[in-house]
């Protein structure tokens, strides 16, 4: 009989990528697809879903055709997509109303001000665990209707409905205006505002107060259960499994039991803590999140700690600034020079999310004398990584009686050693990264390979995990503490910088 493979799906926040692993959890093809990125103003971030679904109409066969293998081989799909991202269309003919508000757009700030401040955030903290901030998706429903002419009304007519990108995607692949899913699952939908923590129902009293009307809402399912054919691409191929990108990381990592955390660097860069079954409040800036709901099983819980902007920053620093060609090419400028020169990039692009949550912070370069050249700024875009890792750590630690005693990385930026040393370095725990580093897709295809019985249990994932790399702490713990203090008092002059 011929070999039969998992077919995983990631839309992130910059490509759609699809990818194809075996039994052992093998990557056997890869096939991936950018699209373009819209900044129509300052601090507004856009995608259009339309483009991103034609994106997934190519990389899917492509992944196939590289590997020569049929669709019959395929098992099941699973999906992990970008979190908070959020699109509005139109029931009847499939078509977005306008572009997906990408979880990076600010323009909701004014929002968080006015709108949130009279209930303050205890009272969200208690209903779906999270900050009110500009990051999650209700706000921006409540803005779209507050500024695009007859979108509430059609709204509470029915007509339009509402999806983070798996929502619009598993609507597309199940058949879309003409029968599609409109689903969700609880991961995702922990990134509303909109979804009661404990019952991972959508919670009235949270709708009413954003103004959401309930029909234009998806269902809410778990993460790993057969949900419908995915017949606009794959006729005959079940998907199984839908996660946000940074619980199917956690998930591709192996982290099952309570302790286990993982942060992967990407665009962003987001630390998960696996709680097990205990909704852990956050005293520090963290947030509570679904880590994952396999089938009827009890939901698992993790505390994450987010970190809007850190592979973004290399990439405004090839785009924007032009002062290296590729990524990879940091390292090399970084490495012309011995530290920092005693510069610092705080890079509050988009406010600063954890541990601070502060929207009215704006980017800041610090520390500028002659003596500064292109290398030091390379450094200090790299230790800004770092540094907000060592936050989110902090606060980590202050909330969980146990400290985090290991690091498991993934994503692009660990391809970065210098990045990854100084990680170790400032957080003075080992670093440790898995062969396969695509754990976002990895982890969304255990998912669906688990709920279409590809793979029996847990502990089978978990012999998969195997380490290919380890960065040791080694910094001298005085200057640690020493250039942290400079990075705290950097973060300060961010603050407050939007009135
Ligand atoms: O919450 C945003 C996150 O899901 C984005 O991840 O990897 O697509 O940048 P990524």
């Amino acid at each position: 009989m011929a070999e039969r493979y998992v077919m995983s799906i990631d839309q992130g926040t910059n490509s759609t990528r699809c990818i194809l692993f075996d039994h052992r959890g093998r990557l056997v093809s890869v096939a991936q697809k950018e699209h373009q990125q819209h900044f129509p103003r300052p601090g507004w971030v856009e995608h259009d879903a339309v483009e991103i679904w034609q994106n997934l109409r190519r990389v899917v066969p492509e992944a196939l055709s590289d590997a020569g293998v049929d669709r019959g081989q395929v098992a099941a799909v699973g999906l992990a997509n970008q979190r908070e991202t959020t699109v509005l269309w139109d029931r009847r003919t499939g078509a977005p109303l306008g572009r997906a508000i990408v979880w990076q757009d600010t323009r909701t700030a004014p929002l968080v001000e006015e709108l949130c401040a009279r209930p303050g955030e205890e009272y969200f903290r208690d209903r779906c665990a999270l900050p009110p901030s500009t990051y999650f998706s209700a706000l921006r429903i409540r803005w779209l209707f507050d500024h695009v002419k007859g979108i509430r009304q059609r709204a509470e007519d029915g007509e339009v409905l509402f999806g983070t990108m798996e929502s619009w995607l598993i609507w597309n692949l199940t058949g879309g205006a003409d029968g599609g899913l409109h689903i969700t699952d609880a991961t995702n939908a922990s990134r509303t505002m909109l979804m009661n923590i404990r019952t991972l129902t959508w919670d009235d009293e949270l709708l009413a107060f954003f103004g959401v009307p309930r029909s234009m809402l998806p269902e809410i399912r778990s993460s790993a259960e057969p949900y419908g054919e995915a017949r606009a691409l794959l006729p005959g191929v079940s998907l199984t499994a839908a996660l946000g990108d940074q619980q199917a990381a956690l998930f591709g990592q192996t982290c099952f039991s309570p302790g286990e955390a993982k942060c992967t660097y990407g665009t962003g860069s987001f630390l998960l803590l696996n709680t097990g079954r205990d909704v852990v409040r956050s005293r520090h800036g963290l947030l509570t999140t679904v880590a994952y709901q396999i089938g009827d099983q009890p939901p698992v819980y993790a505390l994450e700690g987010s970190i809007a902007i850190t592979g973004a920053l290399v990439q405004w620093f090839r785009d924007r600034l032009g002062l290296i060609s590729s990524a990879p090419e940091i390292e090399t400028l970084a490495r012309t020079v011995e530290d920092n020169g005693g510069c610092y990039i705080v890079p509050a692009f988009s406010g600063l999310f954890a541990p601070r949550w502060r929207s009215d912070a704006r980017g800041v370069i610090v520390g500028l004398t002659s003596y500064i050249t292109k290398g030091h700024l390379a450094r200090a875009v790299l230790e800004a990584t770092g540094w907000q890792t060592r936050e989110v750590v902090d606060a980590m630690n202050a909330d969980s009686s146990v400290p985090l005693r290991q690091l498991k990385v993934d994503g692009g930026m660990t391809a970065d050693n210098l990045l990854m040393q100084f990680v170790a370095d400032v957080l003075d725990v080992p670093v440790v990264r898995p062969m396969v580093a695509e754990t976002v897709s990895l982890g969304a295809a255990y998912a669906a390979g688990l709920a279409a019985g590809y793979w029996s249990d847990l502990e089978v994932l978990r012999r998969n995990w195997h380490r290919a790399a380890q960065w040791l702490p080694a910094m001298d713990p005085e200057r640690r503490e020493a250039e942290y203090e400079n990075w705290q008092r950097a973060v300060e002059r961010s603050l407050g910088w939007v009135r």
